[in-house]
């Protein structure tokens, strides 16, 4: 099977893998066959790609990919209870109804089964929908990240949960900001860029009074914009003054937020986003977790369509697990045309780069 976009099915191709709807009621059954009113279905519902069987890749398995059913479910509390919160910045009495830390110890909990199971998390698997709000998914993909990154550095089950929850979190004080701030396509004025870095502080005070969130699982919200140069905000805390879970934090927030297509930008390719982490190695992030990131996720993951130097068209068949940057492709068009599909192993081909990723033009 593999992964293709949307916007390029056509009718008559067959799903591999059911597809959810955002309540997470199955909206289309596996081996259903596509028809022009599924296709505009799925698009409607906000989905960007789905599985379809091809013969081409049917030896490749995706069988260890999060459930889109999961995502759904935890996306859909997610949403649910951010949308309390927001309200609870308008009548402070609201708060004490939401039981924060329950609400996301039991959604972490549902992450961290796949993420300790894997080792390894897969991207690309996590943003099956175009949210409404990207809020949401950056928040249950940068909870992954960094319960990755928190299982690789040999960190006991609570204290990833901790992590978790934090991550799943940290950027809860957006929700007291006025949206049209926040998704401003031009550049933020001094007075606006102030009331968004006050998005930290915001959701550590909120979460530090909630009795059962870990004190580190707030943290997370009060430093993962901190940098190791001490250019962070908003204490300019420096190097290891910056706790770990916010050294971790600033890698997953950064790498999710790089990779996704947001209204002032697209979205990066995923080595151009790490090759952006390593840039940043030392003087922002903590190369420590940069090392284990690379290591724990998998940017590239079996069945993701790519293009290899503008002109070849392909699939992800298995990853080099020395370097998940440099899987083994199937290249199943070059320049336009279908080709007898043959495999390309990156880790060796080092003149062949990826210039493409999820390109809507592989057939
Ligand atoms: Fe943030």
């Amino acid at each position: 099977m593999r992964m293709k976009a949307v916007s390029s099915l056509v009718p008559g191709e067959l799903l591999a893998q059911p597809v959810f709807g955002k309540s997470g009621q199955i909206l289309l059954q596996k081996h259903v066959e596509l028809t022009s009113s599924y296709i505009r279905k799925l698009e409607n519902y906000g989905h960007t790609y789905v599985f379809i069987e091809d013969p081409r890749t049917e030896d490749i398995e995706v069988s260890d990919a999060l459930s889109q059913e999961l995502q759904a479910e935890v996306l859909i509390k997610i949403e649910r209870t951010f949308k309390k919160i927001q309200k609870s910045f308008e009548d402070p009495t609201y708060t004490r109804d939401i039981r924060l830390g329950d609400t996301f110890q039991e959604l972490f909990g549902l992450l961290f089964d796949h993420v300790l199971k894997n080792q390894v998390v897969l991207t690309h698997l996590t943003s099956l929908y175009t949210s409404d709000n990207f809020l949401y998914s950056h928040c249950m993909n940068v909870s992954l990240y960094a319960g990755a990154i928190a299982v690789g550095n040999g960190y006991s089950e609570s204290r990833v949960k901790e992590l978790g929850v934090g991550a799943m979190l940290h950027d809860i004080g957006k929700l007291a900001i006025d949206k049209s701030i926040l998704d401003k396509p031009g550049r933020l004025t001094d007075e606006e860029r102030t009331l968004v870095e006050q998005h930290c502080q915001i959701g550590y005070d909120l979460l530090i009074q909630q009795p059962s969130i870990h004190s580190l699982s707030a943290h997370c919200a009060l430093q993962h914009h901190e940098r190791m140069n001490g250019k962070g905000y908003p204490r300019r805390l420096k190097g290891m003054e910056i706790h770990e879970f916010g050294r971790i934090m600033a890698v997953a927030d950064v790498y999710d937020a790089l990779t996704s297509n947001r209204v002032y930008r697209k979205a990066f390719l995923p080595h151009e986003a790490v090759e952006m982490l390593y840039a940043g190695s030392g003087v922002d992030f903590d190369p420590e977790f940069i090392r284990l990131f690379v290591k724990h996720v998998n940017v590239y993951p079996p069945g993701v369509p790519v293009v290899l130097n503008g002109i070849f068209e392909g699939v992800v068949v298995r990853n080099n697990p020395q370097n998940l940057l440099r899987p083994v492709v199937r290249i199943l068009r070059e320049s336009g045309r279908d080709v007898e599909p043959y495999d390309i192993d990156l880790s060796v081909c080092l003149h062949m780069v990826i210039s493409n990723v999820i390109q809507s033009t592989v057939s």
